[in-house]
C-alpha cells in the first residue's frame, strides 16, 4: 500500500480487517517497527477520535508524532496553482507539502469540503495535493469525499459483533441541523460493496449518496421497510449531492428504539460526533443495541493496520 486514501488503496480489504483484528489481540507486537520514524497528523479540521486514534496507533508501533492544526498554527496555504499570491495565503502547498514529507515518513491529512462547490470538492484537490507534493505516503484522516480509516474501524466493529456470516447492514440517512459532508455514508457503502454482506442504502428523495460510491448496494427510500431484518443500522446524516450542501431536517428519520422494533435485535453505528435526540436518541444510545464506543474503539486497530501496512512495504 503507498497511499491509503480510500478502498481503492488497498488490495485486499477484509484482509486487512483481520490484519486489524490480530493487532488487537497484541498491540504491541511490531514496537520496533516505526523506530525512528515520524507520523505527521495535519488537521484543517477539528477531530477527537481521529486524532487520539492515530497518536495511540503510532505510539503502539514505536513511532514519533508532530500534529499540526494547519489553519491556527501554520502559515495560511495556498491550493491554487499560478495564482499571484498577493492576498492572505503565504505559502503554497507546493512547498508546504514538499518539506514536512521531509520531516515525515508518514503524513496523515484531514480536509473537509466547502460543500458550495462539488466539483471541486469530488476532485479532492488538498489530498491529492499531498500526494503529488510531499513525496512520502499520505492517509487520509478525512478527505472531502471520503474517510477510509472510519470505515476500515467500522468493518472490524461488524466483523466482531456479527451472528451470522453474511449479515444484514443497513445505512440509514438522520437528520441534523447542520450541512455535514457525505464523506462517511460515501466511504461506509464503498466498503462495505466490496464485501459479501446484504448491504442496503435508504436515504430521503433529494439525499442519495452519489452512485459512484453505492453502486452495487440495494437502494431504497422508505426508511421502516429497509430496518426490517437488520443485524447492523449505520447512522448518519449527510447534506444534498445534488443540491449540493443543502441540509436536511425530516425528523421522522430520527433513530429511536421504535424504529428498531423490526429489526433482528440489531446493533447501531455511528461514527461519532452524535447530536443526541437529534440524529439518534437517548433510548438507543444508552442501550445495548449501541455499539458506539467499541465502534470508537476500534479507530486504533484501524490506524494501526494501515500504518503497519505502509511501513512494512516502505
Ligand atoms: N469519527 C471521527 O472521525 O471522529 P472525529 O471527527 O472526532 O475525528
Amino acid at each position: 500500500m503507498q497511499h491509503f486514501t480510500s478502498v481503492l488503496d488497498v488490495a485486499d480489504p477484509m484482509g486487512l480487517v483481520q490484519k486489524a483484528l490480530a493487532i488487537k489481540k497484541d498491540p504491541f507486537a511490531m514496537k520496533a517497527l516505526g523506530q525512528n520514524k515520524t507520523l505527521g497528523l495535519l488537521f484543517f479540521n477539528s477531530s477527537l477520535r481521529t486524532r487520539m486514534s492515530s497518536q495511540k496507533a503510532a505510539a503502539n508501533l514505536g513511532m514519533d508524532v508532530i500534529v499540526m492544526n494547519v489553519t491556527q498554527d501554520s502559515w495560511q496555504i495556498e491550493m491554487e496553482d499560478g495564482v499571484v499570491m498577493n492576498g492572505g495565503t503565504a505559502e503554497h502547498i507546493r512547498e508546504a507539502a514538499a518539506v514536512m514529507g521531509q520531516y515525515c515518513e508518514i503524513l496523515g491529512v484531514r480536509s473537509f469540503p466547502s460543500l458550495t462547490d462539488r466539483e471541486a470538492d469530488y476532485n479532492e484537490k488538498i489530498i491529492n495535493a499531498f500526494k503529488t507534493h510531499a513525496g512520502c505516503p499520505i492517509v487520509s484522516l478525512e478527505s472531502a469525499t471520503l474517510h477510509p480509516l472510519q470505515s476500515l474501524a467500522d468493518l472490524i466493529t461488524i466483523a466482531e459483533f456479527k451472528q451470522v456470516e453474511k449479515p444484514k447492514v443497513v445505512l440509514t440517512w438522520a437528520p441534523h441541523i447542520k450541512a455535514l459532508p457525505q464523506a462517511v455514508g460515501n466511504s461506509f457503502a464503498q466498503w462495505l460493496t466490496q464485501t459479501d454482506y446484504d448491504f442496503t442504502v435508504v436515504q430521503p428523495e433529494g439525499f442519495e449518496l452519489s452512485e459512484k460510491f453505492t453502486k452495487g448496494a440495494k437502494i431504497m427510500h422508505d426508511q421502516n421497510a429497509a430496518l426490517e431484518g437488520a443485524d447492523f443500522v449505520y447512522v448518519k446524516n449527510w447534506s444534498s449531492y445534488y443540491d449540493y450542501g443543502t441540509v436536511g431536517k425530516m425528523e421522522d428519520w430520527l433513530i429511536n428504539q421504535a424504529k428498531l422494533a423490526n429489526t433482528n435485535n440489531a446493533k447501531v453505528m455511528h461514527c461519532l460526533p452524535v447530536r443526541r435526540n437529534v440524529v439518534i436518541a437517548d433510548d438507543v444510545l444508552d442501550s445495548k443495541s449501541s455499539i458506539v464506543i467499541p465502534q470508537a474503539g476500534n479507530r486504533v486497530y484501524s490506524a494501526q493496520a494501515v500504518l503497519q501496512e505502509i511501513l512494512e512495504n516502505a
